[in-house]
């Protein structure tokens, strides 16, 4: 997730572009940078680090021009540095793009045999020389540019601006936002809309494959597989500017909930191929024969990401048939743990710079183990030192709670416990493809599942002034349990348990009474009747019972005073569906007691001390 804005009118575009990504930092700030044309030719200033920095870069240069173009970055092909920083530049077309191109190395190396030499490691990289290669045999740069986009796979929002039309911006949509900002006799384009609020509030959406050519005079859009103009309607926007950067959300936390859909699509984009029935398994620097050897894994993580761990070993040991041991890294690091030969650790952190987790991912590099990390922060310390990394790609979290980061951990996860069951014999390609299609509806099925919000929000309304608060889960969703509790704590500041169900009577039992709320996972599985039978030892004690199943579960209703139902996916797949409704509990009852949901007492995003 990166944040771009392009500006064409007769003020300075300068501080138009910096403001513009300032408002858009929020989606990414480990590099950033801007184009602009002066009497035809284009400049491009760029530095790694946050806007401040670039801004304080060209402070003293004075910089004027009527039209640019310009980037925030959150990287994801190449680690945050000058050179990977956009805007891209092939002689005199430049371009800043947000989105993932999955066909970027086939497209570079067929680039390169045909003389275009590359200054970056980007994918975005290969849209400006492909716009190179067309634009003298074009009548223009909206053509050239849509013959290059013809060759591109995956997702992108681009603004495009070059020498040989210095008076014109090109924008083009497919699969990652991008919205135009209509003022008077100016215009802008933006991967949202508090990057030009300030500016104007008319403003006009693009969808997939429309293309907009922005003059001084005007904006003309049409959709660029159909080649014929689209009349679109602008609307206008009463968000206050705070409110738009968290996409209409009172908090980054909804809204990095409600994101989800997109960023586990960002996180399978171009990771497996279903006709071949395999994970691409290149792009983290592993191979088949080294999976197809390894002996044992150890997952090893902090908080949420622990959670991930966890269920990351029913899905390896089920899928792969490979033994994995799970542990926090603050006790992995002290526990002198046996490491045998051909042993992976797989770390998984949203931040990547989690001290307790670095420290147990260099105990296991020097006890001798392959390190595999699954991790959100290109460049983070982690992916710097790991053998091999998985990025997820869900985009900056802000808020200090994680959800996004962690389903789509979740579905790295089962990306990789696929990899390893291929890798060694343990699934036919059939089992593959279907739990392949499986993936594929996920990202539709959260979004299903999100429409749960309004039912949890009355759940919240009854219980947010609890003292405490019991979790039970079994299986693959007992960690869902544990996480539905950490949040709940972690956020509302409420005292909060998660328990594999069939402990409960080995103690927990003896709270139950009428005060205490019990929310029990009841998804579909083969340890389902198991918890509703410990859904009856609750009830049969007067405990208040939540019950979170899926959809079609006759059973469920007479259980339970509370239900709510969930679309149904694979046993591998439902942890994701269900931590959906548990985030959006503790989210509600948060609010309703007044915390800071985004920023909660006592705690900071990135755990960087031990
Ligand atoms: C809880 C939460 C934390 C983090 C933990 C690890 O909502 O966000 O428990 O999961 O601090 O952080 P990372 O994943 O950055 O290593």
């Amino acid at each position: 997730m990166c944040g771009i804005i392009g500006y064409i009118g007769p003020k300075n575009s300068i501080p138009i572009l910096i403001n513009g990504l300032k408002r858009l930092e929020y989606r990414g700030y480990d590099s950033a940078g801007i184009s602009f044309l002066n009497d035809g030719k284009v400049s491009v200033r760029r530095c790694a680090g946050k806007i401040k920095e670039l801004e304080s870069s060209i402070k003293s240069e004075k910089l004027k021009s009527p039209i640019g173009v310009g980037h925030t970055r959150w990287a994801t092909h190449g680690k945050p540095s000058e050179e990977n920083a956009h805007p891209h530049r092939a002689g005199g077309i430049v371009v800043v793009h947000n989105g993932i191109i999955e066909n970027y190395f086939e497209l570079r190396a067929g680039l390169k045999k045909k003389g275009h030499k590359f200054t970056s490691e980007t994918d975005t990289e290969v849209i400006c020389h492909l716009i190179h290669s067309y634009i003298k045999k074009s009548k223009s740069l909206e053509e050239a540019t849509k013959k290059a986009l013809k060759h591109v796979d995956g997702a992108y929002a681009i603004g495009v601006i070059s020498e040989s039309e210095p008076d014109k911006i090109i924008a083009v949509k497919k699969d990652s936002p991008l919205v135009l900002g209509i003022g008077e006799g100016e215009y802008f384009l933006a991967s949202d809309i508090p990057a030009f609020l300030k500016y104007t509030r008319k403003v006009i959406i693009l969808e997939n494959d429309e293309m907009a050519v922005m003059t001084r005079s005007g904006v003309s859009i049409s959709n660029i597989l159909k080649n014929k103009p689209v009349k679109k309607k602008i609307m206008q926007i009463t968000w206050s500017p705070t409110m738009a950067e968290k996409g209409g959300y009172k908090h980054f936390m909804m809204k990095e909930i409600f994101e989800q859909p997109r960023a586990i699509a960002d996180t399978i984009r171009g990771r497996f191929s279903i006709e071949k029935a395999k994970v691409n398994i290149e792009e983290f620097s592993l191979t088949e024969s080294r999976l197809k050897n390894l002996k044992k894994i150890f997952l090893v993580a902090c908080g949420t990401s622990w959670h991930a761990a966890l269920i990351g070993k029913y899905m390896l040991e089920d899928m792969a048939q490979i033994p994995c041991e799970v542990d926090i890294a603050s006790e992995f690091r002290y526990r002198k743990p046996l490491i045998p030969r051909g042993s992976l650790m797989i770390v998984i952190t949203q931040s990547g710079e989690t001290a307790d987790t670095l420290a147990a991912q260099r105990e296991a590099k020097r006890l001798g183990a392959k390190v595999m990390t699954i991790c959100n922060v290109v460049g983070s310390t982690s992916a710097r030192e790991a053998d091999s990394v998985c990025f997820t790609h869900s985009g900056p979290e802000i808020g200090v709670a994680s959800t996004k980061a962690f389903t789509t951990q979740l579905t790295a996860l089962y990306l990789f416990s696929i990899a390893v069951a291929k890798a060694k014999g343990k699934l036919k390609p059939k089992e593959i493809k279907s739990l392949f299609r499986d993936l594929l509806e996920l990202p539709e099925k959260v979004e299903q599942a999100l429409q749960c919000n309004n039912a949890i929000l009355k759940i919240a309304r009854k219980f947010h002034r609890v003292s405490d608060f019991l979790y039970l889960g079994r299986g693959i969703n007992y960690p869902i349990a544990l996480e539905g509790a950490l949040k709940l704590k972690e956020i509302s500041y409420i005292h909060a348990e998660g328990y594999p169900a069939g402990e409960m009577k080995h103690g927990p039992i003896a709270l139950i009474d009428k005060d205490l709320p019990v929310l029990a996972l009841a998804p579909d599985s083969n340890v389902l009747e198991k918890i509703l039978s410990n859904m009856e030892e609750v009830k049969s004690r007067g405990g208040q019972l939540i019950a979170v199943a899926t959809e079609g579960n006759s059973k469920i209703q007479s259980r339970a005073s509370h239900v709510v139902l969930m679309p149904k996916t694979n046993n591998y797949l439902s942890p994701i569906i269900f931590s959906i409704p548990l985030h959006l509990l503790a989210y509600h009852i948060s609010v309703l007691r007044k915390c800071n949901v985004d920023q909660p007492r006592n705690l900071a995003k990135s755990v960087t001390v031990e």
